[in-house]
This record gives structure tokens, C-alpha cells and sequence, in this order.
């Protein structure tokens, strides 16, 4: 059975943007393959955090996690300080990953614009997810298109430690979806979805209420066609309308495309209100219930328990192909 491994940040509630370019395909590998979704806690350190509000964050995320239905008996939910495997090979692959490489991230570039107090760890940070999905021997990794670079850095570390040092790793391919792959902003399609956007009328989050989301969806920036058709390259804001639509409802954007013929953006748009709204609802729903619930602490232990099984494991023969002792 394949291995899939991915890994979300806990930096406040996703947005479309992840749900629809990565967690929501989570759910549907849990029951094709053996999972592995963590919370990305230590990632989460290379930004300025308050450690109370990271803590909030870190259990929100997994709470998530499970509203939008996830299963701890199908997939291993974890958060990633919990196995300590992740710190541990992250170093040793900075012994293999080199400066000129890491210097070409774009991440790493957009996120350290701007800022005089720049972490180690920021720049770093790649390594780290690389260790993230090599200690598990992953073959998938569903991302967004974003994480493209990074995932191809972590192939070449991979390589380049099993042709240095012995065959410890699987190669991963990452899983980015035809569709979905970049959630646009809504106030400014030209740009992807971010939480760090500086207006709140770029994303939905899901946990955004009725209201919120109306608001937000009428607002959406579009064009002054009024004719519904499929072209990101001059109709950015509309494709996009088009795709989280299609991604939401299960239907191909081309089956849209005729549905909404001779029909104007205000239907559109009315239309995918309500489809948001009662697609979160439930997933609304269940986080309330889980957040509050003790058992959230248990399936996490649970989970960072077994995670560690096969992360040590890697990790003893990373060690022993190093040489130390
Ligand atoms: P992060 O919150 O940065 O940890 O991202 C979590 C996941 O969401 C990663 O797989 C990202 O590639 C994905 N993602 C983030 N923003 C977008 C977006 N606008 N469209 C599609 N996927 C996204
Ligand atoms: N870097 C990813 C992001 O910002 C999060 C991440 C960390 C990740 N480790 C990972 C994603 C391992 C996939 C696999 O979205």
C-alpha cells in the first residue's frame, strides 16, 4: 500500500485555499492509502509566535483535522514536535542539503522580504519538511502548488543521501491536484489565497459564518463580461468562482460552464454562497463539538505514538549509514 504523507501549518483557521488545494484530498487518501497528516508545529516557528496562541492553534488545527473528516482509525494524526525523529533528521540532512539551494527557495525569499529579524530556522525550513516526509518513507505527498520546489529539494536530498551514503530512502513524488492546486485570492485573483493577506476579503476560512461568507463571495472581485467562462488568464476572478465551485460540489468546471450559460455573475455568485455555506456547516459543526471534547489529547498521543514507530526506524538507519554511533 502506498504511503502518503502531508503537513499543514498552525498559523489560525485555513482557508479555501488549503482545504481545496490540499486537507480535503486528505480525506479522500485515507482510504486508499496508509496516511500520515501532521500539524506542523516546529515549521510554525520560523514567523514571530506568541507560545500561548501557537498551543490554541496547534489543537485547533487538529481538531480540523477530524471535522473535515479525517479518521485516527484509517489515517495517523500527529503533531510534529511529538516524535522527535523530525528535529533529529532535519539536522542531519542539513549536513546534506547546500547553501546554494536553499538560497534558491521562493518561499524562503518572499517570507524573509522585508524583515531585519530573520530566523536560522526560516531559512532552514525546507530541510525540515524534507525530514518530515523522507522519516516516513512517503511516495505521496498532496500538496498545493506552492509547495512544488520544496518538494522537489527534498527528492534531491533523498537522492543524493542514498547514492552517499546507502539506500535509506523511498523517493516521493508530490500529489498536486489538475484542479485546485492554487486558490486565488478573492479580492485579487492575480495573487494565490493567503492567511498573511492583508485584507480578510481574500479568503473564506472554514470557519467563517453565513454572513462572513456572503459577504465575502458578493465582494469577490470578477470582470465586466457578465459571461461565464473558463479563462484564468483574462478572467482570473471568474475561473476562479469556477474552480471552487467545481472543487465544492464535485463537478467538472466544463459541466458548469454550460449550467451557467446566458446566467450573470450575481447567480453565480448567489449560487456558490449557499453551496460554502452548507458545505462548512457540518465540518463547523463537528470542530465545536471535537475542540471541546478531551479525547482530541489522546488521539494525538495515539497518533504521535505510532508516528514514531516508523520515523525511528528511518532514523536509526540514517544514523547508522552516517556513522554515528
Ligand atoms: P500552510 O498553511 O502554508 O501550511 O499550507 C497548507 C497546505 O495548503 C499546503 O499544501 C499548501 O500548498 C496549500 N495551500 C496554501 N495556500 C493555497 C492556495 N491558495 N491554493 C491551493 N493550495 C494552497
Ligand atoms: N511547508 C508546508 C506549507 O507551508 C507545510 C509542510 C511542512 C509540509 N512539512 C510538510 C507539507 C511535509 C507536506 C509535507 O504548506
Amino acid at each position: 500500500m502506498e504511503r502518503v504523507l502531508s503537513g499543514v501549518q498552525p498559523t489560525g483557521v485555513p482557508h479555501l485555499g488549503n482545504y481545496l488545494g490540499a486537507m480535503k484530498q486528505f480525506v479522500q487518501l485515507q482510504d486508499k492509502a496508509d496516511c500520515y497528516f501532521c500539524v506542523v508545529n516546529l515549521h510554525a516557528l520560523t514567523l514571530p509566535r506568541d507560545p500561548a496562541m501557537l498551543r490554541e492553534n496547534t489543537l485547533d488545527l487538529a481538531a480540523m483535522y477530524l471535522a473535515i473528516g479525517l479518521d485516527p482509525n484509517k489515517a495517523t494524526l500527529f503533531v510534529q514536535s511529538q516524535v522527535r525523529a523530525h528535529s533529529e533528521a532535519s539536522w542531519l540532512l542539513q549536513c546534506v542539503a547546500r547553501i546554494g539551494e536553499l538560497n534558491r527557495m521562493v518561499q524562503y525569499k518572499e517570507k524573509s522580504k522585508g524583515s531585519e529579524s530573520v530566523v536560522a530556522g526560516l531559512y532552514t525550513y525546507p530541510v525540515l519538511m524534507a525530514a518530515d516526509i523522507l522519516i516516513y518513507q512517503a511516495d505521496l505527498v498532496p500538496v498545493g502548488e506552492d509547495q512544488k520546489q520544496h518538494l522537489e529539494l527534498t527528492r534531491l536530498l533523498a537522492e543524493r543521501f542514498n547514492r552517499d551514503y546507502g539506500e535509506v530512502f523511498t523517493i516521493p513524488e508530490p500529489m498536486i491536484g489538475q484542479v485546485g492546486a492554487r486558490i486565488m485570492g478573492l479580492d485579487n485573483p492575480e495573487k494565490k489565497m493567503s492567511k498573511s493577506a492583508e485584507s480578510e476579503f481574500n479568503y473564506i476560512t472554514l470557519l467563517d459564518d453565513p454572513k462572513k461568507i456572503e459577504k465575502k463571495l458578493k465582494r469577490a472581485v470578477t470582470d465586466s463580461e457578465n459571461v461565464i467562462r473558463f479563462d484564468p488568464e483574462t478572467k482570473p476572478g471568474v475561473s476562479n468562482l469556477l474552480v471552487i465551485y467545481s472543487l465544492l460540489t464535485d463537478t467538472p468546471v466544463s459541466e458548469l460552464e454550460k449550467r451557467y450559460q446566458g446566467a450573470g455573475y450575481g447567480q453565480l455568485k448567489k449560487d456558490l454562497v449557499e453551496i460554502t455555506i452548507d458545505h462548512l456547516a457540518p465540518i463547523q459543526q463537528k470542530y465545536h463539538e471535537i475542540r471541546r471534547s478531551q479525547e482530541l489529547i489522546s488521539i494525538l498521543k495515539e497518533g504521535a505514538e505510532r508516528a514514531a514507530q516508523t520515523a525511528d526506524d528511518t532514523l536509526r538507519k540514517m544514523q547508522e549509514a552516517m556513522g554515528l554511533l
